[in-house]
């Protein structure tokens, strides 16, 4: 419910305005901030619109930001290189790269978008390519098991404009800063991966079980995965180092780091890599998904005054978090949803 008043407050209660320096045909709706990931109080990430600015140059914002009118950054930087330029779809990173001077990463256009309640689907032009970028958390109000599941879904689809074939990469990340919004908060990861499935797995250290700093939860486990394949590649390491890898060889070459550190020290980052070889559509789409689970959920007072720690309700069917994350990635189910 307050997932829902969130919403409706930052859509019902900021002014619409419609920046002039961006083209968006057809877009008679200019929301403040649109929707990325919305799964739960805690897990609720959008993209502010703001005036005057490029959509695909601002970092995502947990929901509070607009209650708090600071920023309270969801790092997650979403790039694709055609013919080894890059460029940006989601994230700030631009930004950055054009303060230190030593490198260009370009934004891309944002050429329009749409909102479901559902999806937000985001067309952008990148160079040669069209991208068509899908975010979605699905409401499955018919099976209580996967809607407990709190995961949402990236999706990327591109085509060429030029009707040639393009060599052509993708890539997206998230940084720790979903776990706390404390960012000297210590946090630790591992990386997984096997024949059908790879995902990072981040933690806060010292988890402070029903803690919350400014609206965060401060006791949960964010995952970044991906269904494994052929081009697919991964790293963790410092925003810099994983996102020029990605920018200088359109891939990324499976180092490593294990210096754990708190969110805002040489902040970590979680990357995933899909290169698709020189074409001129992708065949399916990359599919990320992101994950933030609480476990248990809820201090529950009992009638009688003692309280009980509670699971979430997908724990009846999935025992371990590396079961429910691989069915939860399964490929075939999200497609279904994603195509409806
Ligand atoms: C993007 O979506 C539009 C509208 O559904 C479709 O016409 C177009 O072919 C899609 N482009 C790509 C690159 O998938
Ligand atoms: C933030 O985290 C640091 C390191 O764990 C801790 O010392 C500090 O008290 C925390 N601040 C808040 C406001 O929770
Ligand atoms: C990360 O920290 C948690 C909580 O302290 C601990 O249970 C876990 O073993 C640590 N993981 C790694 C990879 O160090
Ligand atoms: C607003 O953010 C500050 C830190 O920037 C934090 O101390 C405060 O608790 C936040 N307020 C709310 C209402 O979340
Ligand atoms: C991978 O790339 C990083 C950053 O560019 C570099 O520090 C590291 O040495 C590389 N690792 C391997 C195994 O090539
Ligand atoms: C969860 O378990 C119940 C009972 O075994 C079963 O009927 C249901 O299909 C399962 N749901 C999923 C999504 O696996």
């Amino acid at each position: 419910m307050l997932t829902l008043s969130a919403f409706l407050f930052l859509v019902a209660t900021l002014p619409f305005v419609r920046p002039h320096n961006i083209r968006v045909a057809d877009q008679t709706f200019w929301p403040a901030t649109i929707p990325l990931a919305v799964r739960s109080p805690y897990f609720s990430c959008w993209l502010p619109m703001e005036q005057n600015e490029n959509p695909l140059a601002q970092w995502p914002q947990f929901w509070n930001y607009a209650n708090n009118i600071s920023v309270q950054t969801l790092g997650r930087e979403g790039l694709v290189r055609v013919d080894g330029t890059t460029y940006q779809w989601l994230g700030s990173w631009t930004q950055q790269t054009q303060q230190s001077g030593a490198r260009s990463v370009i934004p891309a256009k944002l050429t329009s978008f749409q909102i479901t309640p559902t999806r937000t689907i985001l067309t952008i032009l990148a160079g040669a390519m069209n991208l068509n970028v899908t975010f979605l958390t699905p409401i499955e109000p018919s099976d209580w098991v996967r809607q407990s599941i709190p995961f949402s879904y990236v999706a990327l689809e591109a085509s060429s404009n030029d009707g040639q074939p393009h060599d052509f990469q993708v890539y997206a990340d998230i940084s720790a800063e979903w776990l706390s919004a404390n960012g000297s908060s210590v946090v630790n990861w591992t990386t997984t991966s096997t024949s059908s499935i790879v995902y990072h797995e981040i933690k806060l250290t010292s988890p402070i079980p029903y803690g919350e700093v400014s609206g965060q939860a401060n006791d949960g486990t964010m995952y970044h995965a991906m269904v494994n394949g052929a081009g697919v590649s991964f790293s963790t390491g410092s925003d810099e180092s994983c996102r020029n890898q990605f920018q200088d060889s359109g891939g990324l070459n499976g180092s490593l780091d294990s210096d754990f550190r708190p969110i805002t020290s040489n902040f970590p980052v979680f990357p995933f890599s899909v290169g698709f070889g020189s074409i001129s559509s992708t065949p399916s789409p990359a599919v990320w998904a992101v994950g933030y689970v609480r476990d248990p959920v809820i201090h529950y007072t009992r009638p009688d005054g003692t309280k009980q720690s509670r699971g979430p309700y997908y724990r009846a069917n999935f025992s371990s978090p590396m079961e429910f994350v691989c069915r939860s990635l399964n490929i075939i189910h999200f497609l279904q949803i994603y195509k409806k």
